[in-house]
């Protein structure tokens, strides 16, 4: 069901773009658009369904929309008014972003501002799987507390003294990289090129080959966007380079990890655990063998999901769509 808004601006009667909206935002950044636009805001079932978005995206001149919706070739060509797609999120890999820049579309994202929110989840995710946390959650839920009560019946890993391999360091790898070194972790990482030697310093991070970072990692935390070339980046192959006392963490997309592999890679202990934000399908299937698993850690894909990250994503978003329309320049653009 889409909710129609207003058509007219009541003061000016100026000419009001359309814009179709596929998940509620905060209230402030909604408030702003409707200040500007004619606000239809998807209100059914979610993701919206392909057929719906086709149908409503034909008059838009505008699209707000989040990782979940997948803006393919088809959906693109049936836009002909389509001026703008702003995102939700700092990843773009839902969208056709060739079809949509041949078609002059422009693309708003919204990086930075997530930057923090997802380094500390990936910390999280860390501390979590390495000292046993949502594992002893469930030992408790469970009325299990007294079978763990031996002095090594029950012990994590401590990440002081651990080495890191950053996969990947963009802003989300430089934060993790910063966070780590609190935790008194040593920070290796590769990329594309190595950061500056500047950087590096003030990271205390020391760029290794690929390889080297697969084998000399105790945490590996993958923070590469993904692409055909990361498409199932993490392995059979790879968990079997990789140390049997290490940990894979991924807050990235879930595609970059082969996770039929990753399961059973942690069944045979070919690597110890991990801590997941993203998967290969979400929400994950409830027959998910990650699930029946106790050395992995599982979160919703919450990465950029706190209150002040959320806040100014929704304002970015908005405002990336509104100055596109006005022919500004984007505050973030592809
Ligand atoms: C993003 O912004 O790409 C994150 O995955 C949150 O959805």
């Amino acid at each position: 069901m889409i909710k129609y808004y207003k058509w007219f601006d009541q003061t000016s009667m100026k000419k009001r773009f359309n814009v179709l909206v596929t998940r509620r935002l905060h209230r402030s950044a909604l408030d702003a658009l409707e200040k500007k636009c004619n606000v239809f805001l998807h209100s059914g079932k979610i993701p919206i369904p392909k057929k719906n978005l086709m149908n409503k995206i034909k008059n838009m001149d505008g699209l707000i929309c989040h990782p979940y919706d997948r803006i393919d070739k088809e959906i693109i060509n049936n836009a002909k008014n389509l001026q703008v797609i702003s995102t939700f999120s700092v990843g773009f890999d839902h969208i056709d972003i060739e079809v949509a820049k041949t078609q002059g579309i422009k693309i708003g994202y919204t990086p930075e501002v997530l930057t923090n929110a997802t380094a500390e989840l990936a910390i999280g995710l860390i501390l979590d799987v390495l000292r046993r946390i949502s594992e002893g959650d469930r030992i408790i839920r469970n009325r299990k507390w007294k079978q763990i009560f031996g002095a090594y019946d029950y012990t994590g890993i401590e990440v002081s003294g651990k080495t890191i391999g950053i996969m990947g360091m963009g802003r989300i790898g430089k934060e993790v990289a910063k966070k780590a070194n609190g935790l008194g972790m040593n920070v290796i990482y590769h990329n594309r090129k190595p950061v500056t030697k500047n950087v590096e310093r003030m990271l205390r991070a020391k760029f290794v080959s690929e390889n080297t970072l697969y084998k000399n990692s105790d945490i590996i935390s993958l923070h590469v966007p993904y692409n055909k070339y990361t498409h199932h980046l993490m392995n059979s192959k790879i968990f079997k380079k990789m140390k049997k006392t290490s940990f894979l963490i991924n807050t990235s997309r879930g595609k970059i990890v082969n996770e039929k592999q990753l399961v059973t890679a942690l069944k045979t202990k070919e690597i110890q655990g991990a801590g997941m934000d993203v998967y290969e399908s979400e929400p994950v299937h409830r027959d998910s063998l990650l699930l029946k698993l106790e050395n992995v850690v599982l979160a919703p894909h919450v990465g950029s999901s706190t209150n002040e990250t959320r806040q100014k994503m929704s304002d970015i978003t908005v405002k990336n769509l509104v100055f596109a329309l006005e022919g500004k320049k984007l505050l973030y653009s592809v």
